[in-house]
């Protein structure tokens, strides 16, 4: 017991520092990489179109981008709305969104993209999920 008391300062501080380099190595080696998923062939020519066509000018994603038309990140899980209902939007265009000329091929590739949008993230989070500490909790959403 003397010999702890005498030595605490370097059991404490080898406590920190074996912690410290712990967590860095699981944050270098593991960190988020999991979670992330890159864009398939399909998803990426969809990117191009998306970019190209400029639909970040009025749409948001993640919520960042123009406030003209909806949030896209979470419209293929929409129950409301989907894949079918985000097509005949695109093909045809609606009294506040102009038609934009694209062939069936790159409708189902933007279609793919936004899957995949909507596998990587939620956005809308309601305000009254936010917890004590002034972050939101992510467990609920306005999309489930
Ligand atoms: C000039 C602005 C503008 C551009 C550019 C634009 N949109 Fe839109 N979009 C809108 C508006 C406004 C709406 C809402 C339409 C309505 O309510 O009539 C909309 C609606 C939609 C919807 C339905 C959303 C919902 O929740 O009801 C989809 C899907 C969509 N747009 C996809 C796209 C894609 C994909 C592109 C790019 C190829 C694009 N938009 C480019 C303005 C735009």
């Amino acid at each position: 017991m003397k010999f702890f008391r005498k030595h605490f300062y370097h059991f404490f501080f080898s406590f920190l520092f074996i912690s410290y380099i712990s967590y860095s190595l699981i944050v270098y080696f593991i960190g988020s990489g999991k979670y992330q998923k890159t864009l398939n062939t399909q998803a990426l020519a969809g990117q191009l179109i998306w970019q190209q066509n400029n639909c970040q000018s009025c749409h948001q994603i993640y919520g960042l981008g123009g406030y003209m038309g909806p949030d896209l990140t979470n419209i293929m899980s929409d129950k409301n709305k989907g894949e079918l209902y985000a097509k005949i939007i695109i093909r045809s265009g609606t009294q506040k969104m102009p038609k934009i000329d694209l062939n069936e091929e790159q409708i189902d590739q933007l279609i793919a993209f936004l899957k995949q949008v909507d596998e990587s993230g939620k956005s809308g989070v309601n305000p009254e999920n936010i917890n004590y500490f002034g972050n939101y909790s992510l467990a609920q959403n306005s999309y489930e």
